[in-house]
């Protein structure tokens, strides 16, 4: 079987990994893919974003199946295009996909259902939004609609610093178009937990949680990042917890897709905070989180092949989904400067243990060798039985990954060892 992947960073990677320990995979297509992403897998150098060229490539080639991972070809309608090309695909079509496309759909969805979340106001006008801010509850929450690459999210602590956000994006459009509608939401408190769910419509099979460290800075200090690290299981979500959230979350999120004809099929990613009211929705992701995706499919038993077949085919009931019972802790390497200004262009080196562990981000090849091209650059991933174990791992296999200038947060899983007690 030929597999095509839209998407390069380390998720692509790790699903690339993942799907080859299937025989039957002869060939993987990643589009683009990345430097590191060479290593398994043909990188041909087409846009995420290029949906004419990827179906393009796609019917010239002996293309069996497509993995469409990032959210904006997701958004964008890759998966209806390959679709109609005669290409079945693991992802959501763009009419579901805008559960994470749109803020404000996904709120008025939850709202509409009963799906328990932040409460919140949706504004399309400047004026009407700063007048809610003189009374709203600080601190607050400003969002802006569409998808700003994880950056989209204001938490202000104060009236001023709230009226400032929405004038950013609204009046100057530091989002771009994702400002012209905002949500302005209660702020929530609580641990945080990604849930990543196969889903094809009906059945929900939820994957192990995971807990991500967003800020740049040790000890959740610094700006917010795609996430500079991951471990799995989340301690904070108990078997309990698991439970509320598939009767008052996950189904009911599925049956409301369902209901608004937006079946959704593919990976849903559950953005929760677990609050002392209880579990609600923080946000909604149509994909694989990144780089929670590193820590949770090498937790996977089952046949990721197959299982995403079954997403597609609409058999996901039948099929099983099991992950190992330990602890995986991924640690990403960053370049210094990251989520900001940071230069590009060194040459990384990797012990045999370190390459074998590491998923590539931001990579590319220049005359053979391998270098930096993007802010977070490589994810170390080790298993073990126990978290402790797990995080000690992969700080000691990620020194085997040398590149000038990189940075790495030293706390990844210090919150969930103490919440283990
Ligand atoms: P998002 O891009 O929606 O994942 O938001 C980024 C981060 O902002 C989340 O991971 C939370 O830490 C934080 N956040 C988002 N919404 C809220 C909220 N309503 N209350 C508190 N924190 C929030
Ligand atoms: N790690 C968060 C995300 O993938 O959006």
């Amino acid at each position: 079987m030929n597999i095509l992947v839209v998407g390069g960073g380390g998720r692509e990677h790790a699903i690339i990994r993942c799907l080859k320990k299937n025989p039957q995979v002869k060939t993987v297509y990643a589009l683009p893919g990345n430097g590191g992403i060479a290593a398994d897998a043909t990188c041909v150098d087409i846009s995420a974003t290029d949906i004419d060229g990827i179906v393009a490539f796609a019917k010239a080639h002996p293309v069996d199946y497509a993995v469409v991972a990032p959210d904006d070809p997701l958004v964008l309608g890759c998966v209806d295009a390959l679709e109609a090309a005669g290409i079945p695909c693991f992802g959501p079509r763009a009419n579901a996909a805008i559960i994470e496309g749109s803020k404000v759909f996904a709120k008025n969805l939850m709202r509409k259902y009963g799906i328990p979340t932040a409460a919140y106001r949706a504004f399309d006008d400047m004026d009407q939004a700063l007048a809610y801010l003189d009374t709203a509850p600080i601190p607050t929450v400003i969002k802006a609609d569409g998808l700003a690459l994880g950056k989209g999210v204001i938490i202000a602590q104060t009236r001023q610093e709230a009226k400032a956000a929405v004038r950013d994006m609204m009046e100057g459009h530091v989002f771009g178009k994702s400002g012209d509608h905002i949500v302005i939401e209660e702020f929530l408190t609580g641990p945080e937990v990604s849930v990543l769910a196969f889903t094809d419509g009906n059945c929900v099979k939820p994957m192990v949680s995971s807990m991500d460290h967003k800020r740049a800075g040790d000890n959740d200090t610094g700006l917010n990042t795609g996430g500079m690290g991951t471990v799995a299981p989340n301690p904070y979500y108990t078997r309990e917890i698991a439970q509320t959230c598939m009767d008052t979350i996950f189904l009911p999120t599925i049956r409301a897709m369902n209901a608004e004809g937006r079946p959704f099929k593919g990976c849903l990613y559950f953005g929760l905070m677990l609050t002392p009211a209880g579990p609600r929705v923080i946000e909604y992701n149509c994909r694989f989180g990144d780089p929670e995706t590193q820590v949770v499919l090498p937790l996977l038993e089952s046949d990721l092949l197959s299982i995403m077949l079954a997403v597609t085919n609409g058999t996901l009931a039948q099929t099983e989904v099991t992950f190992a019972p330990r602890h995986a802790c991924c640690v990403i390497l960053a370049s210094q400067g990251y989520p900001t200004a940071y230069r590009k262009g060194y040459e990384i080196t990797m012990t045999r243990e370190a390459a074998q562990h590491t998923y590539v981000a931001g990579a590319k090849l220049a005359q053979g060798r391998l270098v930096t091209s993007g802010g977070r650059v490589t994810g170390t991933t080790a298993v073990a039985d126990s978290l402790e174990e797990a995080i000690r791992e992969a700080y000691r296999i990620s020194d085997g990954v040398r590149f000038e200038n990189a940075y790495r947060r030293s706390d990844i899983g210090r919150r969930a060892l103490r919440a283990n007690g």
